[in-house]
């Protein structure tokens, strides 16, 4: 099958911003703890008008217009969330409206949580390939402060919201290679019937510590066997940013370079499924990922769920 290349990314970040300081006039926490244990200083928190589909509208508007390609030459959306502000219309239609992506193509959510931009992806790809499309708009958006029990200083301190958007070419002869899985198991549990909090975020932190660090490399190679592309002349990776510790003790165990690590949950949490499109539209933005380069996407978390990603940055027609 064809494979997908990036051409152009977008973010969106509410408007809240919240230290480590502020969560310890909350709970019994502190910043040294926070740090030492995660890496995050701050997260965004939405505030009271905005919600996962608006943050996902205004990455996707962004994503689409520096893609330099017209809405109607979308041929589907694809929107990794569980935490929309409800479950139909869902935020892919909400995306799918506010830009006005074509009526004729499909626009859907998926759920695999903090692994969900990558599975989103996939999804795309297969619609492409099906459906007979070239491009897709795949999203990622979470507005975990409003699953969240602010009381419970094992969970507040780890999450924040935000949304990023990728637009995706499916191509002939492209670098990519993708593995997905996942096994049941409730380890991480978020959300009930209404997500308003009334079902907060629940974890095993160590269990998933654990799981994390099994599933990373794990899928890191798989992409990187398929692709017959050594972790030396892959250019970048990103993972999800769910915790400094993970990424670093991937790093020790594949023996890699750091800096081909990228990290931002020092300022942003853990946003799952958005924190890997976050990342990569900061990437772009600053200049770090630059068109021609390689990037595998590594996702991990509730379901339980895992998936990797390897493709290339094409960038978009000048
Ligand atoms: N501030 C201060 N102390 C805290 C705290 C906080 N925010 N949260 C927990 N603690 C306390 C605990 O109560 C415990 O105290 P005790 O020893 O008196 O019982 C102590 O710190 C150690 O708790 P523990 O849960 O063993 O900490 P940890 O070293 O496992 O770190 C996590 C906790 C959550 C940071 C870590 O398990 C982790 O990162 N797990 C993976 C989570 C993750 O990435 N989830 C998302 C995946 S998508």
């Amino acid at each position: 099958m064809e494979g997908l290349q990036l051409i152009a990314t977008g973010g969106a970040l509410p408007g809240r911003l919240v230290t480590n300081e502020d969560l310890s006039r909350v709970v019994d926490t502190s910043d040294e703890w926070i740090v030492s244990r995660t890496g995050i200083r701050q997260r965004h928190f939405c505030t009271v008008d905005q919600n996962a589909a608006t943050l996902a509208i205004d990455a996707a508007r962004q994503a689409v217009a520096r893609s330099g390609l017209s809405p109607d030459q979308i041929d589907c959306c694809v929107c990794a969330t569980l935490s929309g502000p409800c479950a139909s219309p869902s935020v892919a239609c909400q995306v799918q409206r506010a830009l006005g992506l074509p009526e004729d193509r499909p626009a859907l959510d998926v759920n695999a949580a903090c692994s969900g931009f990558v599975y989103g992806a996939t999804v795309a790809r297969g619609l492409l390939a099906t459906l007979g499309g070239r491009y897709a708009l795949v999203i990622g958006c979470e507005a975990l402060s409003r699953l969240m029990n602010m009381e419970d200083r094992s969970t507040c301190v780890l999450f924040g919201d935000g949304a990023g958007a990728a637009v995706f070419e499916l191509a002939q002869g492209a670098v990519f290679a993708a593995t997905l899985g996942a096994c049941g198991d409730d380890a991480i549990r978020a959300g009930g019937p209404n997500l308003t909090g009334s079902s907060p975020i629940e974890m095993d932190g160590k269990a998933v510590f654990r799981f994390a660090v099994g599933a990373l490399p794990r899928c890191l190679n798989t992409v990187l066997d398929e692709t017959h592309l050594t972790l030396d002349e892959l250019d970048w990776v990103v993972c999800h940013q769910a915790n400094s510790r993970i990424i670093d003790h991937c790093v020790r165990h594949l023996g890699a370079n750091p800096a081909k690590f990228y990290k931002n949950m020092d300022r942003h949490g853990n946003t799952s499924a958005a924190s890997i499109p976050v990342a990569l539209n900061e990437m772009v933005e600053s200049g770090l990922l630059i068109p021609g380069q390689t990037v595998a996407c590594v996702g991990f978390g509730g379901g339980l769920t895992w998936a990797g990603m390897l493709l290339q940055y094409k960038g978009a027609e000048q």
